[in-house]
């Protein structure tokens, strides 16, 4: 589809300054930081001080935020401080109207990139040509730029979880894993599709996809109010562990006698099935509380065998409601027959 610019007044994107769409007046200068903290702080019992309390940060030096809060305890000792990370979780957590929008503005942008993927990826194309056949879609279309470094995985590349040097050469007979996506208006779009790089499956490449494809949808229909993501990895677990004995890499002998702790599919899924989505691609929230309707999460198993130069992901972006999940992607071509029908254009 031909881009069509919206109206300039619904971009907010970094490119655009906020003091453009405000009235003059309605601005307080950083310079007057000073006056205006000590008044509200003469008149506050209790401050809420952000912190870093995201799950998988972890933070060796001193921020700036956490200099603020030192210079606040010592400052003004006697107010009450309060922690804000716990309250902006669950306000980030529940994704309002606005921030839903510029989400599927992110989505759209990044079906656009990999639509044009679909008709650019050939035998011999190298994978950072595919990368910046991407950027170059993307910006165009007044996304920021990518949610986050893309993985673009021909061959075993794409048994490397975080494979972002996207410097080989995709080969005849390849899978690709693309796991790529827009940033718009700071919501992160994350899509992984995995295609054949000379657009037609192998039997064995079908096989393994269509396992995978299948977990992928019995997980958008486990994904519900009321669980917890702890629990439906475990059922993910099972799910997948039914996949790789059909594919034959597990041995349902073996698998009776597993240690749970170290259960055998993750020899071939090592990572995680679903992750918060929004102003961070990992977003913040909590993996032991009930999912809420609001939330938006990502749906992502994966196959990698690393003996048959093959990995398969496939992940898109679902809000949870009350009465039944959306899935954000579901126009983004994700059936064998409808990608090799796409590719061969
Ligand atoms: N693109 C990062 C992830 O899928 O989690
Ligand atoms: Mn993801
Ligand atoms: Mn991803």
């Amino acid at each position: 589809m031909r881009y069509q610019p919206l109206p300039a007044e619904l971009y907010v994107t970094n490119r655009q300054r906020l003091y453009e769409l405000l009235p003059p007046r309605s601005l307080v200068m950083l310079q007057d930081f000073e006056t205006h903290f000590r008044a509200l702080m003469c008149q506050a019992d209790q401050v809420y001080l952000n912190s870093n309390e995201h799950q998988r940060a972890t933070i060796p030096t001193e921020t700036r935020e956490h200099r603020f809060t030192l210079r606040c305890q010592a400052e003004y000792p006697l107010h009450d401080y309060r922690r804000l990370a716990p309250l902006m979780h669950d306000l980030r957590c529940i994704k309002q109207p606005a921030e839903l929008a510029s989400l599927n503005e992110a989505v759209r942008i990044t079906s656009d990139g990999f639509n044009r993927l679909l008709k650019f990826v050939k035998p011999g194309v190298h994978e950072f040509e595919i990368e910046a056949e991407l950027a170059h879609e993307f910006i165009r279309q007044r996304a920021r730029g990518f949610a986050y470094t893309p993985i673009i995985g021909s061959g075993a590349n794409a048994c490397v979880l975080h494979y972002i040097t996207n410097h080989c050469q995709c080969e005849d007979g390849q899978m690709l894993l693309l796991d790529i996506a827009a940033n718009y208006g700071n919501y992160n779009a994350d899509l992984t599709r995995t295609i054949p790089v000379n657009g037609k499956f192998t039997p064995r490449q079908r096989q393994v996809y269509e396992a995978v494809l299948r977990v992928f949808k019995k997980c958008c229909e486990i994904l519900r109010p009321g669980v917890i993501i702890r629990e439906y990895q475990e059922q993910v677990g099972l799910l997948m562990t039914e996949e790789l004995i059909g594919l034959g890499l597990l041995n349902r002998e073996e698998v009776a006698k597993q240690d749970p702790e170290k259960p055998l599919y993750k020899k071939y899924f090592p990572h995680g099935t679903s992750h918060h989505l929004g102003i961070d691609v990992h977003d913040v929230g909590h993996t032991w509380k009930p999912i809420q309707p609001g939330m938006v999460f990502t749906v992502e198993p994966g196959i990698y065998i690393r003996e048959e130069g093959l990995g398969v992901r496939l992940e898109n972006d679902i809000l949870i409601g009350e009465h039944g999940n959306t899935d954000l992607m579901a126009g983004i071509p994700i059936e064998v027959d409808e990608i090799e029908a796409l590719m061969q254009r």
